[in-house]
């Protein structure tokens, strides 16, 4: 197993980074890229592992998908331009596509397979299975078709109306991929609010969807025409620097470039709530997505409650958001976030074992986490458990320690930001 020895108490962090592209964007640019009519132009795609995934199940699919130096370039034929694919389809570790690509082959009349790495063979797919099945299409997999491998035979599709039993963007996006086909109105209930990308990229596909508080609806047989996307950053990478430069002393960060989707942006709240000196230095709205650039500096940290509908507004951004909960003096409560067990690792456990390690002091719930601030971080043997997030939040934790820190598995981070180390060490001071 590799390891990297990280870089450990630095001085300061100064300088400018410009965010790479959005995750759920890039996978959403492909797959509505795929079931369009005609050529889509994608700017400012992300390459990382999930998203190259992405691509490659697409090209199985029959896609013309032709991709340099973060562009894409991607022929269309609809949703009947997509041929049964003679290979399996892997995910590897993308969760997002194999739930949104379950949504897509459930309306196709052949026979597919899905598999992914070990990582997404532990994660829930009955999420998916059991609405796509309602609607008629024809799914297994281990265990009752719970988990990975999943087989699929599409079909002709009724509509749906379902509650979602969790707050999930991809059981939500995966049940309007298959109503995109329905004979139809399929009717969505959200518990909470979470990102909208899809229903942004519909539109800007040309196509309808509306949302009446919690209610989404689509009609099936729209016809979707292909366009030209640029893709903001993620601020769910850029969380990672926006954390770094409010904990570590001296320092004054310029993230540019990142998505400021009002459904993304609960970490701005709960660090500007916590006393965080961020602030919106320049923003823009394209009509579809809006982005804009962010100033941190070094700040005075206090805890808080993170809950409630707040949670899938950030739900990735926890793992650092505990870091950050470290250095804030008094108690930071973390809770409603359950879902957090099934992410890419059970990240209460991996986050609460490895920061402990380091010196923090942070107890699980059935919920969540309890952290305990102000702690001093020391150094020791972390592991990313094979989780991107995890990763970078270790090497974060890490550039405040004292002792030596050696990270295993480091090589997860590609998954979400193959150039995670080279921007963080131009920071460096
Ligand atoms: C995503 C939705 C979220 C998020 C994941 C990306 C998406 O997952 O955690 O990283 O692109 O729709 P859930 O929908 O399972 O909450």
């Amino acid at each position: 197993m590799s390891t990297l020895k990280l870089k450990t108490n630095i001085n300061r962090l100064v300088g400018n980074v410009t965010i790479p592209g959005d995750k759920s964007i890039s996978h959403r640019s492909v797959m509505f890229g795929s079931i369009a009519h005609g050529e889509t132009k994608v700017t400012n795609f992300l390459p990382g592992d999930d998203c190259l995934s992405t691509i490659s199940c697409f090209r199985k699919l029959g896609v013309m998908i032709e991709e340099s130096d973060n562009e894409l370039r991607i022929i269309g034929n609809g949703f009947e331009g997509l041929t049964e694919p003679s290979e399996l389809l892997d995910v590897g570790n993308s969760g997002t596509t194999i739930r949104l690509l379950m949504g897509i082959l459930a309306g196709r009349p052949f026979f597919s397979s899905l598999i992914g790495d070990e990582s997404i063979g532990k994660r829930p797919m009955t999420r998916v299975t059991v609405p796509l099945s309602k609607m008629g299409a024809k799914l297994d997999g281990r265990k009752n078709g719970s988990y990975t491998p999943i087989a699929i035979r599409g079909g002709n599709l009724q509509p749906i109306e379902y509650e979602l039993p969790v707050a999930s963007a991809q059981v939500k996006s995966s049940l309007i991929l298959a109503g995109l086909q329905a004979d139809g109105v399929s009717t969505i209930i959200e518990p909470a609010e979470t990102r909208d990308h899809t229903e942004r990229m519909i539109r800007q596909f040309g196509g309808e969807i509306t949302k009446d508080h919690h209610t989404i609806r689509v009609e099936g047989g729209q016809k979707l025409t292909g366009t030209t996307i640029r893709v903001p950053g993620d601020i769910s990478s850029a969380a990672f620097f926006l954390v770094a430069g409010a904990i570590i002393p001296d320092s004054e960060i310029l993230l540019e470039n990142v998505g400021l989707n009002p459904t993304r942006t609960g970490i701005i709240e709960v660090m500007q709530n916590m006393g965080a000196d961020l602030e919106i230095v320049q923003a823009e709205d394209n009509g579809f997505e809006p982005s804009g650039n962010l100033r941190i500096k070094t700040s005075n940290l206090k805890g808080t409650v993170v809950e409630g509908n707040l949670i899938p507004r950030l739900i990735d951004e926890i793992p650092i958001i505990a870091l950050l909960a470290t250095q804030a003096e008094g108690t930071t409560i973390i809770k409603d976030a359950e879902e957090l067990k099934v992410k890419e690792t059970n990240r209460i456990d991996t986050v609460v074992q490895e920061l402990n390690k380091l010196g923090a002091n942070i107890e699980a719930t059935h919920d969540g986490m309890i952290i305990h601030g102000k702690s001093k971080l020391n150094g020791g043997d972390v592991s990313s458990h094979g989780d991107h997030r995890i990763g970078m939040m270790l090497a974060i934790a890490a550039l405040l320690c004292k002792d030596k820190v050696e990270l295993a598995r480091p090589e997860a981070i590609s998954v979400s930001y193959p150039n995670f180390f080279s921007h963080l060490n131009n920071l460096i001071r």
